[in-house]
């Protein structure tokens, strides 16, 4: 029995039909919908390499059905960058060195984005850390990690106020 879903992932319609209902959202999203920035590590929602944002909370695709997600609105490092220009936490983890393989990377890119707009990562490193602990990195770039988010939320906070003002 095939099920249908409608998302849309990046700003964009997607209608799938599934033919298993236990297909994860990261499954159906590197292997149906060839967006293989969010990666697989552990799958089994321990590592936090396939974060996404499903209606603008991060989440581990490796751990939600895909089918429970029908209508939902799907971001993922593919639709952060508008255009050539990189989204600020793209550019503050280059400027920063947050990553040395880089498999990490879209995970913590799109968590960190969760947890500014959550509000709660503050300008104190050690909370900044307590909010990405769920985003492991075997590289052990930390360091840079957390100065990417704390800049980058700077910056966004930044053009957050101009707009206001
Ligand atoms: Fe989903 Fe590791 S692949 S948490
Ligand atoms: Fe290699 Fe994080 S940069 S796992």
């Amino acid at each position: 029995m095939n099920l249908s879903i409608s998302l849309t992932v990046n700003g964009v319609r997607r209608n799938v039909e599934l033919d298993d209902p236990r297909v994860t959202l990261l499954d159906l999203l590197r292997e149906r919908l060839d967006l293989t920035g969010t990666k697989k590590g552990c799958d089994r929602g321990q590592c936090g390499a396939c974060t996404v944002l499903v209606d603008g909370r991060r989440i581990n695709s490796c751990l939600a059905l895909a089918v429970s997600l029908d209508g939902a609105d799907i971001l993922t490092i593919e639709g952060v960058a508008r255009g050539s220009e990189l989204h600020p936490l793209q550019a503050a983890f280059i400027a920063h060195d947050g990553l040395q393989c880089g498999f990490c990377t879209p995970g913590q890119i799109m968590s960190a984005i969760g947890l500014i707009e959550e509000g709660q990562a503050g300008d104190d490193p050690e909370r900044v850390r307590e909010g990405m602990s769920g985003n492991l990195c075997r590289c052990g770039a930390y360091a840079g990690i957390t100065q990417a988010v704390l800049d980058a939320q700077q910056t966004l906070t930044e053009a957050k106020q101009g707009r206001a003002a």
